[in-house]
């Protein structure tokens, strides 16, 4: 018998016009934005994949706990529900809610994290990088060499390589890393799951050396959804379950809630150590607000705790992870180069693969990004030779060992027929590829370039 197909476990009781300006339209508004897709008007997008952080569609669930959300400056109910709501789901007693994921990993690394400091992960995100770098410590890339092999088939290429990192350990000494940071999943490296084996085996070897252990969770229950499919002994856990499991390997995480907590803005840290949360309770309050709702409203925190229920069930998760896989089966049947296995968030095309006679230097995912506005309207996001900046000591550009075009799929938010268009314009540019001839910076920030950087195409005449 045929099987049932699998479709939305939700319907639609909201919609929200988006609108499609003409070819030579959007080819004025790119040049406007000095070829920078964070400078286009949103009104000037017609599918924005720029980010799954935010963008998300609420449920009818989470609108009307907006509605009840208390607004007290201290001891808000709505803080309470979303602490009990996360201490049972992640067994950590102490929770810190922030504005959003780099704000906790302000709070919390401004407790941790000394100049001279080591922090080993898998593949940082930007901010965590950042936060560190700006400490003037350093983010040691601890990641499989699987994670950097697009033949590889690994399902868990966000693991940390153990080997790497005992020898970061032995090499530097426990004394300058106060903590591994390990991110589940990882976004940087393609939205890349981690198993539960590797996290049991580096909070093992945290233990050994008495390293705390952070997981940066941003994407933690589409990790949940990876084990239960993924790896053997997993299968017949629920979302749930496979979660606290997760967390009961950490010492204390940082979360951006905009992602797996499916709200607009938000995060927290949540703890399991008494005076690592002291520590941080000053921070907090000088930078986020006072500890029970530091940067979040009253209403935010009643959605945010909805929203994690939510999306730790496992129909939910299906459904989002399949839609990102079948964009990825799309793009490969059309012969567009992605990164394999896919993501859970994300569909990350290989610009550098895509267009092989444009030099990394000549930002050829940046490229690829305005090209693809140009002719669908569609927004991606560099993940490239931009984004890894200069380095913090040389100055130099950081070469990445690939050059990619993020395209990443918000909560709940495009259908099918959406994401049909995006590989029609992929198509597209591909069709072209040959006439693209790269860019080149003109303008960019000390840090963080990415966001406010302006460009010029290469003139090859
Ligand atoms: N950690 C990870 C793994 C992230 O992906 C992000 C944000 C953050 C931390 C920071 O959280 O934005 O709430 O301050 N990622 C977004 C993205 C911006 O587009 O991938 P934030």
């Amino acid at each position: 018998m045929d099987k049932m197909p699998f479709a939305e476990p939700y319907k639609i009781k909201v919609v929200e016009q988006i609108k499609q300006l003409s070819r030579e339209e959007r080819i004025a508004k790119i040049k406007e934005a000095k070829l920078n897709l964070f400078n286009l008007k949103a009104e000037d997008v017609y599918i924005d994949l720029l980010t799954d952080s935010g963008t998300g569609a609420m449920s009818d669930n989470q609108w009307s706990a907006l509605m009840k959300g208390d607004e007290s400056y201290a001891g808000s109910r709505s803080f309470f529900q979303m602490k009990d709501m996360l201490v049972k789901l992640l067994g950590m007693p102490y929770i810190i809610p922030t504005h959003q994921g780099r704000a906790a990993e302000n709070v919390l690394f401004s407790a941790m994290v000394k100049k001279g400091d080591i922090i080993p992960g898998n593949t940082h995100f930007d901010t965590t990088k950042g936060h560190i770098e700006f400490r003037n410590a350093i983010a040691y890339d601890c990641t499989i060499e699987d994670s950097f092999d697009n033949e590889s088939n690994h399902q868990f290429k966000g693991n940390i390589d153990l080997v790497k990192l005992e020898e970061v350990i032995k090499k530097e000494g426990r004394a300058r890393i106060p903590f591994v940071v390990h991110t589940i999943t990882c976004n940087s490296g393609g939205g890349q799951p981690v198993s539960m084996d590797n996290i049991r085996k580096v909070s093992r070897l945290c233990k050994k050396y008495n390293i705390k252990l952070i997981f940066d969770v941003a994407r933690f229950a589409e990790n949940a959804y990876f084990i239960k499919t993924r790896e053997e002994g997993y299968e017949k856990l629920t979302i749930k379950e496979i979660v606290s499991e997760i967390f009961s390997y950490a010492d204390g995480c940082t979360m951006s809630a905009k992602k797996d907590g499916i709200v607009n803005i938000g995060g927290f840290i949540a703890l399991k150590d008494e005076e690592l949360y002291k520590k941080c309770s000053v921070y907090t309050i000088m930078f986020e607000g006072y500890l029970t709702y530091g940067g979040m409203s009253g209403r935010d925190m009643a959605a945010l705790a909805k929203g994690i229920d939510e999306a730790t069930e496992f129909d939910y998760l299906h459904n989002r992870i399949q839609q990102v896989q079948r964009l990825g089966k799309r793009l490969e049947e059309e012969g567009i180069p992605i990164l394999k296995p896919i993501g859970g968030h994300a569909v990350y095309v290989d610009a550098m693969k895509f267009f092989p006679h444009i030099p990394q230097d000549h930002c050829p995912a940046q490229t690829l990004g305005v090209e693809l506005y140009i002719e669908a309207g569609v927004r991606g996001v560099e993940i490239g030779i931009v984004l890894a900046d200069r380095d913090p000591v040389t100055r130099e550009n950081r070469y990445p060992k690939f050059d990619l075009l993020r395209l990443a799929i918000p909560r709940r938010v495009y259908t099918e027929n959406h994401m049909e268009v995006v590989v029609w314009g992929l198509k597209q540019v591909y069709k072209r590829r040959e006439s693209c001839s790269g860019l080149k910076i003109t303008y960019e920030a000390p840090i963080m370039r990415h966001f406010t950087a302006e460009f010029a195409p290469i003139d090859n005449s």
